[in-house]
């Protein structure tokens, strides 16, 4: 495949959102075509199915939840991430199946390679370049969200020791495959994190 997929990983709050804006400017200023996408959401139906993982009020069955996020991945990547790749685009995609496996996985204690398998299944096996993995302790976290002044999500809402367990499975996913993730302390100052990310991004994208 022609583009270049990189996905950026880490807490709710920990800056994915700043940074894939600030990498995205930075791209589109050196004339390359990046495309800026999320899950869940991205597409229609992802979108909807988003409204339902995130806002549902009352009890999702774990194993539930985890076809949830998959369907919409599922279907996200086969019809938008998919041809982007094919025309050449570089996708920056806010968070891929290392979401599901820390979060489903570590945080509502499904077997975590079963996670990742069904996400394996649901996207015909891609993976990204890179993983940009930004680790900050789930306090910082809570913190930053606090001062957003936006509603919590079902996911969010969980007590602090279901994001410390988030936190330790992205970790350890980072060093089982060093090679894809590029992980950064979060409690850097914004500026610098984007200069560790170009560095890593400016050998991929040439
Ligand atoms: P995410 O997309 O991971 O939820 P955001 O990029 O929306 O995170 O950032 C959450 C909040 O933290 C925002 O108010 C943002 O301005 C702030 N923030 C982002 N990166 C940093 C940083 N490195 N240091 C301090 N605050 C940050
Ligand atoms: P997101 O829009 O990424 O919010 P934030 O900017 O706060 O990180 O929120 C998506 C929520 O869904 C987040 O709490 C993590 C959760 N999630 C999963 O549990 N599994 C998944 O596979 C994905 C993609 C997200």
């Amino acid at each position: 495949m022609a583009g270049v997929f990189i996905t950026f990983e880490g807490g709710d709050g920990s800056g994915k959102t700043t940074q894939i804006n600030l990498l995205a400017s930075w791209l589109e200023a050196r004339g390359k075509n990046v495309v800026l996408t999320r899950e869940p959401g991205g597409t229609d139906l992802g979108n909807e199915l988003r409204d339902i993982v995130m806002h549902r009020a009352g009890f999702i069955a774990p194993r539930a939840e985890a076809l949830l996020y998959a369907a919409d991945r599922s279907h996200h990547i086969a019809t938008l991430v998919r041809p982007a790749l094919e025309r050449g685009d570089i996708v920056l995609q806010d968070r891929y199946l290392d979401s599901s496996v820390a979060y489903q996985g570590a945080g509502r204690v499904l077997d975590p390679d079963e996670v990742r398998e069904l996400s394996l299944w649901a996207t015909e096996r891609l993976m990204p370049q890179l993983t940009v993995l930004l680790d900050v302790p789930a306090s910082i976290a809570k913190d930053r969200q606090a001062q957003t002044e936006r509603a919590y999500d079902r996911l969010e809402a969980e007590a602090e020791d279901f994001h410390t367990r988030v936190r330790e499975s992205y970790l350890a996913l980072a060093a089982a495959e060093p090679e894809r993730f590029l992980v950064i302390d979060g409690r850097r100052p914004i500026e610098e994190i984007h200069q560790l990310i170009l560095e890593k991004v400016s050998d991929l994208v040439g």
